[in-house]
């Protein structure tokens, strides 16, 4: 492919074939001593298969990258993710299984076939996880692939969600460190299709339902929110008649409908008994992630990144990112006050304009409670794709970012320095696209200030990713 413009973001949708282990980085300036671990991140990174070019950037191929920092050196490895969805599609060059908003490749016997064997996508391209000890690559089904966090290569599939039964899920699942679980959910489509909140033991129990809720038609949730004693499911009205799903004539999210007249709505379950304490409406918006919640006294607070519709999803077809063309659907912002007591109506906040998106918290500190910060990947130069890094404070919308001609970062990784005393004392983690110099580097940043503390470049450029994960060698 061409992507025009040298310094366009749109390099940043080229596939990258190449895999290699790298002892070590070249680096500029100096790794903090103290960050001793690995961040492991996903994202699709081949996109042109052979006979078929995906259609939209979820529907990439997983690659995994991996960092390995020690005594201030950094190490990088790179390698597809061996899913059976990978390989079955390196062998006949196409789609092997229905993606996003992709098409696999099929005939029309085995179209019909595939409605009574669905067979789900395991490309785990969207996020990283560990289950129980198990680190896993994630996408929006019920089968997470396990992978060895040194060598990358794949270890097989892990249960998420079908034991408690359901077809569709999140890769965005809480923690809950007080009560030894990983909180998340399914949809179970059917007859009467269900919202199945579960949680998982860390300990490596079985699942268990925590909640259930029955829905007509089931909305498109990328995430959900959870304080301390709830879990909050905020239903956009992008939903699906899963009739229309069954029969699968077109690709997963083309079949949802964009229908404001439903409003947005909240279900509130509490996380011990799963009793639904209340379910509210309000003026439609859309969001893909959600970043923070917390309880205020009678109230719940829930901070997530909104956009008026859903657009959004339109903009990530990978035919005009290649051409670089705008993505301006950009996410704000929004904090939701919802009333716990019957009576009242659901307040809305714009934290700030700034627009962002991939946030991250200071989780281990933060989930679930009050909290002062957020970072994210910021669009505030360009105005064409996500060109910083943005740090918001939520209580007074102060905006702070880092920026560099032609460069693109990705998710901002938040890694707490040890024995911090306050949040947001640590380091943030950035994969970043130098567009003009077609190639990428790993970006440490001061997490209070922003200011740059060191960068490794890596061997070549690396296809904007999705998410990742931090696991300290600490611990
Ligand atoms: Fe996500």
């Amino acid at each position: 492919m061409t992507t025009g413009d040298r310094t366009s973001y749109a390099q940043g949708f080229a596939d990258l074939d190449e895999e290699v282990a790298v002892g070590t980085l070249p680096v500029t300036g100096a790794f903090p001593p103290w960050l001793s671990g690995t961040l492991l991140r996903t994202g699709p990174a081949k996109f042109d298969l052979g006979r078929q070019t995906v259609d939209h950037w979820f529907d990439g191929l997983a690659m995994l990258h991996r960092f390995g920092f020690e005594d201030g050196r950094v190490s990088y490895r790179n390698r597809f993710l061996r899913s059976q969805t990978y390989c079955q599609s390196q062998a006949i060059g196409a789609l092997a299984h229905g993606g996003f908003a992709t098409d696999p490749c099929r005939t029309l016997f085995q179209r019909i076939a595939a409605v009574f064997h669905p067979t789900f996508t395991d490309n785990g391209n969207v996020s990283i996880e560990v289950f129980g000890g198990d680190v896993v690559a994630l996408t929006e089904t019920t089968l997470p692939v396990r992978f060895d966090a040194e060598t990358l290569q794949v270890l097989g599939h892990r249960a998420y969600g079908a034991q408690v039964g359901g077809q569709i899920s999140i890769a965005h699942p809480h923690h809950d460190a007080r009560r030894g679980c990983r909180f998340s959910y399914v949809v179970a489509f059917g007859r009467k299709s269900r919202y199945r909140l579960f949680a998982i033991p860390d300990d490596g129990g079985p699942e268990r339902v925590v909640a259930e809720l029955p829905v007509d038609r089931p909305s498109y949730m990328h995430s959900f929110a959870m304080t301390e004693h709830y879990l909050v499911l905020t239903e956009f009205p992008l939903v699906v008649d899963p009739l229309r799903l069954l029969l699968a004539s077109e690709p997963f999210i083309r079949n949802y409908r964009w229908a404001p007249e439903r409003g947005l709505r909240f279900h509130v379950f509490e996380k011990d008994g799963g009793r639904l304490v209340t379910s509210l409406q309000t003026a439609p918006v859309f969001a893909f992630h959600h970043v923070n919640a917390f309880e205020d006294g009678e109230t719940l607070v829930v901070d997530f990144i909104a956009y008026p519709d859903a657009q959004i999803i339109d903009q990530l077809y990978l035919a005009p990112l290649r051409a670089g063309a705008a993505v301006d659907a950009t996410g704000k912002l929004r904090r939701y006050v919802l009333p716990l007591q019957a009576s009242g109506d659901v307040a809305l906040t714009r934290i700030s304009e700034a627009a962002i998106e991939l946030p991250r918290i200071d989780y281990d500190l933060c989930a679930g409670r009050r909290y002062r910060y957020v970072w994210g990947a910021g669009q505030r130069r360009t105005g064409d794709f996500l060109d910083s890094i943005v740090k918001i404070e939520v209580t007074s919308g102060e905006t702070q970012d880092w920026w560099q001609e032609h460069c693109y970062p990705g998710e901002p990784v938040f890694v707490p320095v040890p024995g911090r005393k306050a949040e947001g004392d640590g380091v943030l983690l950035s994969i970043v696209l130098d567009a003009a110099r077609s190639v990428s580097f790993l970006l440490v940043l001061d997490a209070q200030s922003l200011k740059e503390i060191a960068r490794a470049e890596c061997p070549h450029q690396i296809p904007f990713g999705l998410h990742g994960s931090y696991l300290s060698a600490r611990n």
